[in-house]
């Protein structure tokens, strides 16, 4: 694959939570593929070392929250002052979990044992998931014009309401999200899409106990995880220009986990 003649050549794509996993596989197949990367992370070192993996040059990294108007403001204002425009914009950081978020309790509590999930988690994994999806996809059509895409990342948890209760929540909001954004956005010819992964290898899986990954395989037709590659083709189609009628819709590479 050429990256003059690469299904995303000439094309500036910023990915969130590029330093791993999802975001990691996203920047190399688009880098691939010819786009320029602006590569985002909480971590920023972590965005920096998936900068060095990229083909080609001109690929950019940035620091910060998602979920921190102040730090999305400022990366896109970087990015308009480099490259002035802007093509692709993936809204992919998140967590499934957070540092005592005590879901576990909530789903296996009784009575004066039960243990619930506080506000603060609850509210901070919105923050990231639907937040950060909403100050994506405000700052970036700033700076897109006609054929911008946005893609936004759910999850088979907010299709089907598995995994713990912030996070289906979360993963609900980004498609509510994603279906509103595509009426306004549709007149100014960008489109916006979600995909809604099943059970994907990566770093954020890796940690998940296995007695509880494993039923969720078995009950996949495909009898597998999937691999990041695999959700990094389905955004490079939504991308790029060969869903150019696709809009408001959620794609779900699952293995045939959910089928609705
Ligand atoms: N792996 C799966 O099975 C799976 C399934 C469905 C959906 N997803 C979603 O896909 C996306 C990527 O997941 P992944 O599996 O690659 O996870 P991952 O943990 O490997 O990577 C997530 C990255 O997001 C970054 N991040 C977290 N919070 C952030 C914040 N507030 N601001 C900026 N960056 C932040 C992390 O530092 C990390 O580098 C997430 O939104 C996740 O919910 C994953």
């Amino acid at each position: 694959m050429s990256r003059e003649t690469g299904r995303l050549a000439g094309k500036v794509a910023c990915i969130t939570g590029a330093g791993s996993g999802l975001g990691r596989a996203m920047a190399l197949r688009f880098a691939e593929e010819g786009a320029t990367i602006a590569a985002q992370d909480l971590r920023e070192e972590a965005a920096d070392e998936t900068v060095k993996l990229l083909d080609g040059d001109g690929h950019q990294a940035f620091g910060g929250d998602v979920c921190d108007e102040g730090d999305m403001v400022s990366m896109f204002a970087q990015i308009h002052g480099t490259w002035g425009c802007l093509d692709v914009q993936v809204n992919n950081a998140g967590v499934s979990r957070l540092p005592g978020d005590g879901f576990d309790e909530m789903m296996a509590g009784q009575g004066s044992q039960m243990s619930l999930m506080g506000y603060e988690a609850f509210s901070k994994m919105m923050a990231i998931h639907a937040g950060g999806t909403f100050l994506g996809t405000r700052e970036a059509v700033k700076l897109m014009g006609e054929g911008g895409s946005v893609i936004t990342l759910s999850s088979i948890a907010g299709l089907a309401g598995w995994g713990p209760v912030h996070y289906a929540s979360a993963k609900g909001a980004v498609l509510g999200f994603t279906r509103a954004a595509s009426r306004e956005l549709g007149a100014m010819g960008i489109r916006i899409n979600a995909i809604a992964p099943g059970v994907i290898d990566t770093p954020m899986t890796a940690d998940v106990d296995e007695a509880m990954l494993a039923p969720m395989v078995m009950m996949t037709p495909l009898r597998r995880q999937g691999t990041a590659e695999e959700i990094a083709a389905t955004a490079l189609f939504l991308a790029s220009s060969e869903s150019s009628f696709i809009t408001g819709q959620w794609i779900s590479p699952n293995g045939g986990l959910i089928t609705i």
